[in-house]
């Protein structure tokens, strides 16, 4: 079984998962088995504006631990994500990122906000 642990730049409690990576898709939003898909299937939100079609970044999350054991980003993914408020060299579209290793441990950081949410503040 793999495990995500889900952490949150605002505070909120952690969560933690344990999964099949091979039992995927979970929600079927994003990529079948990323991070998105993983985390909707288990009643844990994760903002997907475009609905896991790598057409935003609201999904961004900050990979802290096993970046190794998630699929390369494409391209698109990476153009997506330079648009990312707080980009960090570990960033990752949540929709794009699929846990790969059965027996990944999978640490992310989910930042404070989101494109969608600064133009809100404004
Ligand atoms: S949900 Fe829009 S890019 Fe991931």
């Amino acid at each position: 079984m793999a495990r995500l642990r889900v952490i949150y730049e605002s505070g909120e409690p952690e969560q933690v998962i344990e999964f099949d990576p091979a039992a995927a898709p979970f929600h079927h939003d994003g990529r079948p088995g990323s991070i998105l898909d993983i985390l909707l299937g288990h009643g844990i939100h994760l903002e997907h504006a475009c609905g896991g079609n790598c057409a935003c970044t609201t999904c961004h999350v900050i990979v802290k631990q096993g970046a190794n054991r998630l699929s390369e980003p494409t391209e698109q993914e990476e153009d997506m994500l330079d648009k990312a408020p707080g980009l960090t060299p570990t960033s990752r579209l949540g929709c794009q990122a699929v846990v790969e290793d059965p027996d990944s441990e999978i640490v992310v950081l989910v930042p404070r906000y989101t494109i969608n949410q600064m133009s809100e503040g404004r």
